[in-house]
C-alpha cells in the first residue's frame, strides 16, 4: 500500500508514520461543499463520517462570519466583544437552566481537562469513573481515561472503568431493568474499589450517547440508577457531548436529554465551530465561580470573536434550516433501511441509531456475536472505492460508524443505504462463500 504516492511518502517523513490515515488508499481531499468531499482528480465522495462540518462542508454562512470577523478584529478574551457574550448567552440558553455558565478552550480534550480540574477542585478527590472502553482525549490527565486504547490509562490509580452498559453484548435473559442493575454494580463497584484504595471519588465522566464505545444500546434507567450512586458517593456527573452535542441525536440538543439526568459539568467540542477550533464547558454559576477564583483559567485562542463568530453561524444554521427535525426525519428512514438491510444481510448483527448517528454492528455469527472485525475493514475500504465515506470503531472495530453533516438528505439516504446493500454483499461472497 505504501510507498508509491509521493505524498504520502513526504508526509511520513515529516509527521512519522504513526499519524492515522482512514482507508488501504488514503485519500487526498482537497475541496468540501455541504455532505460532499472532493479528492484531487475531482471525485465527489458522499461524507458519511464527519461530524466536525456539522451544518455541512464550508457552509457558506459558517465561512463569511469567519471571514468577515477576521477581517475586522481577533484577539484574545482580556478586552470586552460581543461575541463572547453573545454566544454564551445564546448556548447556556440550550441548557437546563442550572447550566448558566460557559468556559471556552480550542479542543474536546482542553475541555474534558478543564471539566477534571473542576470536579477535582469541586469535591477534593480525585477519583474519576469511565466506561471500559473510552476515549475522551488526549492531554496527559485526559489520556488516563482512555481505557480503550490509551497507554496512561493502564497505570493510574485515579481511574477506575465500569462495564460498557451494552444490551447487545449484556448478560441474556436479565430484561432491562435487571441489566441496566447489573452495569450499574459495576459502577458501584468502581466508587467501592477507590473507597478501599483511600481516594476520594471525584465523579464519573462519559459520553451519554456512548459513542465511542460504539453508540451503545444503553438499558433503560442505567444512566439513573449510575449517577445516583455516584452523587450518593459525593462524586460530579461530567457528560462528554463532545459528539453527541448540538442536535446529533435529533429530538434533543444534548445526548445526555435522553436519560433526562441534567449534569454537573457539560463539555463540547468538535462540532461546536463547524471545523473552527473552539471547545467549551459549560456548568452551574457555582462551580465555575469557586473554580475561577481557585486557579485563574486563560486560554489564549479559546472565545476569541473569530471562533465565537463561527460558532454563533453554527447555531444560527441549525436553527434555521431546522437541522434537528432533519436528524429526526431522514435519521428515521436511514435506520429503516438499514433494518432492512440487516434482514437481507448476515453480516449484520446489530443496528443502533439515534438521530443522525447510527451502529452497525457486524459480526460472524448471530447467537455467539463474533466479531466480524476483517469483514468490516473491508466493507469500509469498499464503500471508499464506491464514492461512500464511513468507518468503524467499537473494541474489535467491528462496529460501522456512520454518521454525516447534519443537513443529510433522503436522497443522499438512498445513495448510501444502496452502496452499503452493495458493498455487503460483495463482502459476505468474498468472506462468508
Ligand atoms: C467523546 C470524545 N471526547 C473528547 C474527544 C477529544 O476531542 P479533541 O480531539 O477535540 O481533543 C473526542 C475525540 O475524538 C471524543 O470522541
Amino acid at each position: 500500500m505504501l510507498g508509491k504516492n509521493p505524498l504520502l511518502e513526504r508526509r511520513q517523513r515529516v509527521i512519522g508514520s504513526h499519524s492515522p490515515l482512514f482507508y488501504e488508499q488514503p485519500l487526498h481531499i482537497v475541496r468540501g461543499e455541504g455532505v460532499w468531499l472532493y479528492d484531487a482528480d475531482g471525485r465527489r465522495y458522499l461524507d458519511v463520517y464527519n461530524n466536525v462540518p456539522h451544518v455541512g462542508h464550508c457552509h457558506p454562512r459558517v465561512v463569511d462570519a469567519i471571514a468577515r470577523q477576521a477581517a475586522t478584529l481577533n484577539v484574545h478574551t482580556r478586552y470586552l466583544h460581543d461575541n463572547i457574550v453573545n454566544y454564551a448567552e445564546r448556548l447556556t440558553a440550550r441548557f437546563d437552566s442550572s447550566l448558566s455558565m460557559a468556559m471556552f478552550a480550542c479542543s474536546g480534550s482542553e475541555a474534558n481537562e478543564i471539566a477534571l480540574r473542576m470536579a477535582r477542585h469541586h469535591t477534593g478527590g480525585q477519583g474519576i469513573i469511565v466506561t471500559d472502553f473510552a476515549y475522551h482525549g488526549n492531554t496527559e490527565a485526559v489520556a488516563e481515561l482512555g481505557t480503550g486504547f490509551m497507554p496512561e490509562a493502564r497505570t493510574t490509580r485515579r481511574v477506575h472503568a465500569f462495564a460498557c452498559p451494552d444490551s447487545y453484548h449484556g448478560p441474556a435473559g436479565l430484561g432491562p431493568e435487571r441489566l441496566a442493575d447489573h452495569y450499574a454494580d459495576s459502577v458501584q463497584a468502581a466508587i467501592d474499589d477507590f473507597a478501599a484504595a483511600g481516594i476520594k471519588l471525584a465523579g464519573i465522566l462519559f459520553c451519554p450517547a456512548f459513542a465511542n464505545e460504539g453508540l451503545l444500546d444503553v438499558p433503560a434507567g442505567f444512566i439513573e440508577k449510575a449517577v445516583a450512586r455516584v452523587r450518593a458517593a459525593g462524586g460530579l456527573y461530567i457528560a462528554d457531548e463532545v459528539q453527541g452535542g448540538f442536535g446529533r441525536t435529533g429530538k434533543h440538543w444534548w445526548s445526555h436529554e435522553w436519560a433526562g439526568v441534567v449534569p454537573d459539568i457539560v463539555t463540547l467540542g468538535k462540532p461546536m465551530g463547524n471545523g473552527h477550533p473552539i471547545s467549551g464547558v459549560v456548568a452551574s454559576a457555582e462551580l465555575i465561580e469557586a473554580f475561577g477564583a481557585w486557579g485563574m483559567y486563560f486560554n489564549t485562542f479559546a472565545g476569541n470573536p473569530v471562533s465565537c463568530a463561527a460558532a454563533l453561524a453554527v447555531l444560527d444554521v441549525i436553527e434555521e434550516e431546522q437541522l434537528l427535525a432533519n436528524a429526526v426525519q431522514v435519521g428515521a428512514y436511514i435506520a429503516s433501511g438499514l433494518r432492512q438491510l440487516q434482514a437481507s444481510h448476515p453480516l449484520i448483527g446489530d443496528v443502533r441509531d439515534k438521530g443522525l448517528f447510527f451502529a452497525v454492528e457486524l459480526v460472524r455469527d448471530h447467537h455467539s456475536r463474533e466479531p466480524a472485525s476483517a469483514e468490516s475493514a473491508a466493507l469500509v475500504n469498499a464503500m471508499r472505492r464506491e464514492g461512500v465515506l464511513i468507518s468503524a470503531v467499537g473494541r474489535h472495530n467491528q462496529v460501522l460508524k456512520l454518521r454525516p453533516p447534519m443537513p443529510f438528505s433522503r436522497d443522499n439516504a438512498d445513495l448510501l443505504l444502496n452502496t452499503l446493500d452493495h458493498c455487503l454483499g460483495t463482502v459476505e461472497r468474498q468472506y462468508h462463500e
